[in-house]
């Protein structure tokens, strides 16, 4: 079985990831950096080089490949990569896999993105903690679409990283896909 992970940037995707990882004995792979090892270069600067237009073909490429050869993984996806282009399908798609999302709430995620907005290319130019939260907001509202068609919603606003993967875990057994 495949788990892959959705969820807004910060929610804590590949951290969880990893962690699922371990717990499961499974391969972690995490889409962000897949890209960087194909391209040779980093997120930061295919955005800043080539534009998010660019980024997204990118991104709908790896993802497509990454999904073909997915065997026994975690797979932690970027805050956008189900949003685009025809990701989720795609995702949904991929045999016995499950799509859970990570949902964090606004103002945790205010939190958290305010103290490492820097390296992230649609965040950096936001100039206080209250546009950044405005932002979030309009973004999550859009992007909650996507993520709510995820198999398995876990609240991780509250919880510690083990409490986290315990959930998923136990989610996992009762649907048994
Ligand atoms: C993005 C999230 C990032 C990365 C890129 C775009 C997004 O991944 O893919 O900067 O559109 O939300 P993380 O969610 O891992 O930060």
């Amino acid at each position: 079985m495949n788990i892959i992970l959705c969820g807004y940037m910060g929610s804590g995707k590949s951290l969880i990831g990893r962690k699922l990882s371990e717990k499961m004995a499974k391969n972690f792979l995490d889409l962000d950096e897949e890209i960087v090892r194909k391209k040779n270069t980093e997120i930061y600067n295919i955005f800043s080089e080539k534009g998010e237009i660019y980024f997204r073909k990118v991104e709908i490429e790896v993802l497509k490949e990454t999904l073909k050869q997915l065997k026994n993984s975690v797979l932690a996806l970027g805050g956008g990569t189900p949003c685009y282009g025809n990701n989720l399908e795609e995702i949904k798609t991929t045999p016995n896999t499950v799509l859970v999302y990570l949902k964090m709430n606004i103002e945790p995620l205010t939190n958290r993105l305010w103290k490492n907005k820097n390296g992230r290319p649609l965040l950096k130019n936001i100039q206080t903690q209250e546009k950044l939260n405005e932002y979030i907001r309009k973004h999550l509202f859009e992007r909650q679409f996507y993520y709510l068609q995820s198999d398995l919603k876990i609240d991780v606003s509250n919880q510690s990283p083990d409490e986290i993967v315990n959930a998923i875990v136990e989610k996992l057994n009762l649907i048994k896909k």
